[in-house]
């Protein structure tokens, strides 16, 4: 064998260097097979077009009002002026004509916590909600940032509407706290669907916290402290540790969490997540300074589903049923702290905690199943990412949840 591979030579080598050609041709041939195969299966696929579509949407309709016009706008700029010369951080509830009896709701609730009404603050999303508040308390600095002009602009028919919408609020949210944040300004964002059992304001909760940027509420809810019952978090947030909730959350106005909102601002546009999710993502560097508030002072809607052994001083209420309002939710719930001739209701109020400990009656009875038990695949596979340390903490894996919702 060496012999003839002595004689020949020349022509080994130019064979040689046909087939380097031709396994070089095969390897491109695979590469390129693998590459354009997604690609395929993305253009048939009509559930990503739909995804794309809402993006495409959201990013344009969101550029009619941008950063930069919401940060200049001359009502903006005073009512920011005014938030800074607040002696506390400010508590904002964005609302619009949608949740405006709940807001109204809840205004009833703080006025009878010492010190917490003068802090709330209001910024509308249309100009008739703000009009009504202004009339009914005139005292509550408010302003508009009106979104029914680029509402309109969506057709009724329009693909997803509602979603894009919804999406759209909370990106314009995202650029108020930005804005905020860019003036120096420290507030909390508060939502009106949140019930106060306690002083939340007499906790000086951002105080205590004075070296973190940003605090938030998680979803969850507590686990059980008796050894018997130590598996009492719910399943389906156990691959999801500290995945902020969004709903209330406090703000130390700065260039970092300037930077941290624009870094939300951008990702709402190019990805199908929610804020609270990329809250999360972005929360994972540690420069942010991002601290999650325990639930037994805020808690998310989960409390409802768990042992409710401690009531929380702040809950924030969700609706899973269609069907029903937030208003009749509230009324099924007594937390409805309003008289209907606009009257506040101190009984109700000072019931609150009784109510929360009794409301819902039938998700007590879920307590304990296991509804969302994962399968071994979805073990192992949790198992493998976490060995070979790949989106360790499933922080990237928040960003698709609301996949299914489109
Ligand atoms: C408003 O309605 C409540 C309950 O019906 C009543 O107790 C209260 O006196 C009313 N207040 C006014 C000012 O009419």
């Amino acid at each position: 064998m060496p012999n003839s591979e002595n004689h020949s030579g020349g022509l080994s080598k130019i064979s040689n260097s046909r087939h380097y050609s031709f396994s070089v041709v095969v390897v491109l041939f695979i590469f390129s097979v693998a590459a354009v195969l997604p690609l395929l299966f993305s253009m048939m696929s009509i559930h990503l077009f739909r995804q794309r579509n809402v993006i495409m949407t959201v990013d344009r309709v969101a550029a009619k009002l941008s950063f930069e016009d919401i940060h200049n706008d001359y009502d903006f700029v005073q009512f920011s002026e005014g938030l800074k010369a607040m002696q506390k951080p400010p508590y904002i509830v964005f609302y619009d004509s949608s949740n405006l009896d709940i807001f109204l709701n809840h205004i009833c609730n703080l006025e009878f916590i010492p010190n917490a009404l003068s802090r709330l603050v209001a910024i509308s999303f249309d100009t008739n909600s703000h009009m009504i508040l202004q009339e009914k308390y005139p005292k509550i600095p408010s302003v508009v940032v009106d979104l029914d002009p680029i509402k309109e602009s969506l057709e009724e028919t329009y693909e997803n509407r509602r979603y894009i919408i919804y999406q759209l609020v909370l990106l314009t949210r995202t650029r108020v706290c930005a804005s905020l944040a860019l003036r120096g300004i420290n507030y909390w964002a508060m939502q009106q669907d949140s019930l106060w059992i306690e002083n939340f304001e007499s906790m000086n909760i951002e105080d205590r916290y004075s070296d973190q940027y940003m605090l938030f509420d998680t979803v969850g809810n507590e686990q059980a402290t008796a050894m018997i019952t130590f598996n009492f978090q719910l399943p389906e947030y156990k691959r999801m540790h500290g995945w902020i909730c969004g709903s209330t959350y406090f703000v130390r106005g700065n260039p970092t969490t300037h930077q941290f909102f624009m870094q939300v601002d951008a990702f709402m546009r190019s990805h199908q997540s929610p804020d609270s999710s990329i809250m999360t993502y972005l929360c994972g560097h540690r420069n942010y300074k991002c601290h999650r508030l325990p639930r037994w002072i805020i808690s998310s809607s989960d409390y409802f589903r768990g042992t409710r052994e401690t009531t929380p001083v702040m809950i924030q209420v969700d609706s899973d049923q269609k069907e029903e309002t937030k208003m009749e939710l509230f009324q099924r719930a007594n937390f409805i702290f309003r008289h209907d001739n606009g009257t506040c209701d101190r009984r109700a109020v000072h019931k609150l905690r009784d109510a929360v400990r009794l409301a819902f009656p039938e998700k007590l009875k879920t307590l304990g199943q296991n509804m969302y038990a994962e399968g071994l695949l979805t073990r192992l596979y949790y198992a493998y990412k976490h060995i070979f340390n790949v989106d360790r903490y499933n922080n990237k894996v928040f960003l698709t949840v609301h996949y299914t919702l489109i």
